[in-house]
């Protein structure tokens, strides 16, 4: 059950990651154009921080792709890199290619159970099923979850990862989980809110009252 931040401000990132519980970082183009930097200083300061798995997302026709994705491992190691592509010919092209020449992939922008089973073939590491922007479309987004998972299971697939991409909100994050995605990514600001529960902190204000009274003092 891995966590990934969905995001590309470092300054965030590296707040959450000193919890100890985020296990890795995707990015794509609109969140790094969104954070005004160069993605590869982006990138580098991800590394320094020592975010473990950061996903690099590359864009072109199938051999701009294949050739920027070795650059960037070659640049920033295969240990913390994983190249991300999209759900295309070209991009499945690219992620058979890396992969097999040891790479990460993470396939992005899967919308169906057949995209899926096609870059499981291409050899992805990850596929990036995006749950916010079916719901938007009015689809159940964690359905498409749900299907991926239950056939990647049944088929025994073990060599591709579900990692559930454009989450809006703590409850389908929670629910991912539930339905089987191996990872789930997130902007900061909901894993910020996934902390959060009004009885939480409706019994915390009274075990602070109760604590001062026993003690005759305020905290
Ligand atoms: C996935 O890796 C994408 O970066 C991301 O989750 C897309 O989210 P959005 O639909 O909120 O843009």
């Amino acid at each position: 059950m891995k966590l990934f931040l969905d995001s590309a401000i470092t300054d965030e990132i590296r707040k959450y990651y000193s919890t100890g519980m985020i296990d890795g970082v995707t990015t794509n183009p609109t969140l790094i154009y969104k954070s005004g930097r160069n993605p590869e200083d982006v990138y580098q300061e991800l590394i320094d921080i020592g975010i473990p798995d950061i996903s690099m997302e590359v864009v072109g026709d199938e051999n701009t792709m294949i050739g920027e994705g070795r650059r960037l491992i070659k640049k920033f190691g295969n240990r913390q890199a994983t190249i991300k592509v999209p759900c295309t010919v070209d991009g499945l092209a690219a992620c058979r290619a890396l992969s097999d020449e040891g790479a990460r992939v993470n396939v992005t922008l899967v919308f169906s159970l057949a995209q899926s089973i096609l870059s499981h073939k291409s050899g992805a590491t990850y596929i990036s099923p995006f749950v916010g922007r079916v719901n938007d479309n009015s689809f159940n987004g964690l359905d498409l979850i749900k299907e991926i998972t239950a056939t990647f299971c049944t088929q025994n697939v073990e060599s591709t990862q579900v990692l559930a991409a454009s989450l809006r909100d703590v409850h389908s994050v929670a629910e991912c989980f539930t339905y089987g995605a191996d990872i789930v990514t997130m902007p900061p600001s909901i894993f910020d809110k996934m902390y959060n529960h009004v009885l939480t902190e409706k019994g915390l204000q009274l075990f602070d009252a109760d604590y001062a009274a026993t003690f005759g003092k305020a905290l």
